[in-house]
């Protein structure tokens, strides 16, 4: 396992449309420990895509309850060639990510989604998220589209804001995804 450099914006790797993973080998296996290992050394980090560190697969792992202020969620998820497959509803929220650390920003989402994806067994499972816990399966699902919440803002005038309090170099109440 290892904690994995995460590239910034603007790098263009972060543009990219990823691939889908065509099988759950040891390869992938041995990337979902080094996201784990990385996202779990990073405060407040609610979600990580494989793009953000350079490798252009459809696989990202979310962990809402790192964030006190989450509601109701499901901890942990291994997330691999995601599809949303329903979504309801709509949500304007703060939200904020690795790859721009200085920046937050107030983004729309829907408010339920339904999500069909494979685990890190490669088996196909389904599951509901709400409120934050989709936001965070949507942030990180548009990392693999090569989106990023600069792309999905009204306004860059009235909607991006810096991060203003930092605590050791990190910014305490905003999560990161
Ligand atoms: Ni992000």
């Amino acid at each position: 396992m290892a904690i994995l450099p995460i590239l910034l914006y603007p790098d263009e790797r972060l543009k990219q449309i990823s691939a889908p993973v065509a099988c759950v080998d040891e390869t992938v296996t041995g990337l979902i420990d080094d996201l784990l290992e990385t996202l779990y050394d990073s405060p407040g980090c609610v979600g990580i895509a494989a793009p953000q560190v350079g490798a252009l697969v459809r696989l990202v792992i979310i962990d809402a309850s790192r964030n006190a202020k989450a509601g109701p969620n499901q901890g942990r998820m291994i997330l691999i060639n995601p599809e949303i497959i329903h979504s309801v509803g709509e949500v304007m929220a703060r939200e904020g990510c690795l790859s721009l650390p200085h920046l937050t920003a107030n983004v729309k989402r829907a408010q339920h989604i339904k999500v069909r994806a494979l685990n890190e067994r490669g088996e196909t499972w389904q599951f509901d998220a709400s409120d934050f816990e989709a936001r965070v399966v949507l942030h990180e699902r548009d990392h693999l589209d090569g989106l990023l919440f600069l792309d999905r803002v009204a306004s860059l005038k009235t909607d991006v804001f810096r991060r203003k309090r930092y605590v050791g170099g990190e910014e305490k109440t905003n999560s990161k995804a």
